[in-house]
């Protein structure tokens, strides 16, 4: 069983082993029994930071999706190896946008005479082929920490803003924190010719909206939310932003996974809470906070894991530990050079945010 006692002493053995040679980064979706051994847990842009931040560490093992494992290599020195315990954690969202489709859409906006006026902005959760794009191209990168100002920077270099691949981040940033309109947003679908857009429409557009979004909060309903409302009087709904559009505008409090915690430690006791996103992190929360009187439950009733951030099991983990332990080198995730340097420019701009 992951939890066999076991196998926790194995990774605790590799772990000591290995000493000030290895780094353990956990992402907040990542299952319990991996946290456990993690040396520090964030958000994807804490993470991001704090994977630059550990220039002693020849080992960096990312518990996280593949695109997290990227971004530590690309902001990492050379001599830093970054390690994914399991590749097949992937994350569907970011592969909803190809380096092909990417530059069939730049194709796409030079046709339609708007390309010099947009600035793309993607979110974290891209490949590293896409982040080269977008530092290409002018662009940043940016979490759902930062997306606000990601796009008061971006607004300032041009007109338009070409976001990948998350819609609803995109959307509910621009709408809900910025007072575009929805009118503002077009979407474009890299699976319809032109994206299925008019070249008018690519004109008045302000924001252009890539066609991606995450499978797992695009679960949570707008019923999601009334339904909880009805079964607890006065709960508070916090959602992440990659919610859809109408879930976000029905929720009292929106923002990152290192929000949702800050908010939930700062709540007084007696508040009670409906949380929307990875059952992870929310099953966490709730028994963190029971004993401090805080009620939380999961936004919706069904259960709702993000299947490839669960890859990385204890198995998974120690296999990882015990072969970085014995000098071999497993699951090394290299961004090429030339993809690198401008993925590089584009995880800067973002660092160098106000
Ligand atoms: P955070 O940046 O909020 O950690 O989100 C990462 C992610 O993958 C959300 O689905
Ligand atoms: Fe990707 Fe969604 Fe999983 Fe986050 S929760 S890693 S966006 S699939």
């Amino acid at each position: 069983s992951p939890s066999d006692p076991a196998l926790v002493e194995r990774a605790r053995a590799a772990k000591e082993k290995l000493g000030d040679k290895v780094f353990v980064l956990g992402h907040h979706y990542q299952r319990d029994e991996v946290i456990q051994f993690a040396d520090v847990t964030g958000d994807s842009f804490k993470l991001a930071r704090d994977a630059a931040a550990r220039p002693e560490a020849e080992y960096i093992v990312f518990c996280g999706v593949h695109f997290m494992a990227e971004s530590a290599d690309i902001l990492t020195s050379d001599a830093q190896k970054v390690v994914l315990p399991d590749l097949a954690a992937g994350c569907s969202m970011a592969d909803m946008a190809t380096a092909e489709q990417v530059a069939e859409c730049w194709d796409v906006l030079t046709e339609a005479g708007v390309a010099e006026q947009v600035v793309p902005v993607s979110y974290m959760n891209s490949s590293a082929d896409i982040k080269a794009f977008t530092g290409r191209h002018g662009g940043t990168i940016c979490t759902s920490s930062n997306a606000k100002r990601a796009l008061d920077w971006a607004f300032e270099q041009g007109e338009k803003v070409l976001f990948l691949p998350d819609q609803h981040l995109g959307r509910n940033t621009a709408v809900r924190d910025m007072g575009m309109s929805l009118d503002d947003c077009v979407v474009y679908n890299p699976h319809k010719p032109n994206g299925g857009l008019t070249a008018d429409e690519l004109r008045a557009a302000k924001m252009i909206l890539w066609r991606g979004h995450c499978s797992v909060h695009g679960r949570f309903s707008l019923d999601s939310v009334n339904d909880v409302r009805a079964r607890i009087p006065g709960v508070n709904v916090l959602v992440h932003p990659e919610c859809k559009h109408e879930v976000v505008a029905a929720a009292d409090h929106v923002g990152s996974t290192e929000y949702i915690i800050k908010a939930l430690e700062a709540a007084p006791a007696g508040s009670k809470w409906a949380i929307g996103t990875e059952l992870n992190l929310v099953r966490r929360l709730a028994n963190r906070f029971a004993p401090e009187g805080k009620e939380i439950v999961f936004l919706d009733r069904t259960v709702c894991f993000c299947s490839t951030m669960n890859r990385i099991d204890l198995p998974h983990l120690v296999w990882t530990l015990e072969s970085l332990a014995e000098g071999n080198l497993v699951n090394h995730i290299q961004v090429d050079k030339e993809t690198e340097a401008f993925a590089k420019l584009a995880l800067e701009r973002m660092l160098a945010l106000p």
